[in-house]
């Protein structure tokens, strides 16, 4: 049902490294840490790179839309600096790097495609290219468990990556779960429903696991809600406090 970790490091390391850097991967993996969630989107000449926000300012240091600025020049800035002096200069990582770096280092991948609003296909197809790339021996095998999950906000991106890449296992990423959920899942087939912890029920999170579906939450920084969503069916999480909750939680 649930064939991956089940404890997962947010953005890569939590909050303990700059997000979405390949610093926070190794960050996460020190930790002992073999997943991580993190987001991709793409930059104004089409290359998918590790971002959350979609605007610079809060990680990278300027001002306008990740979509309107290059790799090239989002690339030569610090990504680094923001979080911690010692982590100065650390690029923002082409995903198709970070995606070399987590399989040569066993360290499965919860994909969060994060459009910036109207290049939700674009960016979509652009992360179905890399994975198609990175993971084409595990894709041409069937090896379902080896293979990263796709997950994303954006249904249409969900749409998207499922007709790019359908081999490729996704999951449909939601703040709150609306009633039609089910439905929803099954038109893109979903293998889980991705949601906030916070508006999760114990009701709602048995309807889930009995229609077959796995259900992951993000992003659980205490103990004990952690024990309590497991107890609720939960099957995995994403934490940011990955100095508390170990992976093998
Ligand atoms: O993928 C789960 C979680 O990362 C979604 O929220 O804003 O941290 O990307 P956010
Ligand atoms: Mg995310």
């Amino acid at each position: 049902m649930w064939p991956y970790p089940k404890v997962l490091a947010h953005r890569g390391g939590g909050k303990l490294a700059p997000e979405n850097t390949l610093a926070a991967m190794r960050c996460g993996y020190e930790h002992g840490f073999r997943a991580v969630e993190f987001d991709v989107m793409l930059t104004s000449d089409g290359v998918p790179i590790l971002m959350h926000d979609d605007t610079l300012g809060r990680t990278v240091a300027g001002s306008g839309s990740i979509a309107d600025i290059s790799a090239a020049d989002l690339r030569a800035r610090d990504a680094g600096s923001w979080f911690g002096a010692q982590f100065a200069g650390e690029p923002v990582p082409l995903f198709a790097d970070a995606a070399r770096f987590c399989k040569q280092h066993g360290i499965w991948m919860n994909i969060e495609i994060k459009p910036v609003p109207g290049y939700d296909a674009a960016t979509a197809q652009a992360a179905a290219a890399v994975v198609g790339e990175v993971f084409a021996a595990e894709i041409a095998a069937g090896k379902i468990a080896a293979l990263p999950l796709f997950s994303s906000f954006s249904y249409l991106a969900v749409q998207e990556v499922r007709r790019a890449q359908s081999q490729v296992p996704r999951a449909w990423l939601v703040e709150r779960i609306p009633p039609d959920w089910r439905e929803k899942l099954e038109a893109v087939e979903a293998v889980a429903l991705h949601t906030n912890h916070k508006n999760l029920t114990p009701e709602l999170a048995a309807e889930i696991k009995q229609a077959g579906f796995g259900l992951f939450c993000y992003t659980v920084n205490e103990r004990e809600r952690a024990a309590e969503i497991r107890a609720w069916g939960v099957d995995a999480f994403c934490t940011d406090r990955i100095d508390l909750i170990p992976p093998d939680f």
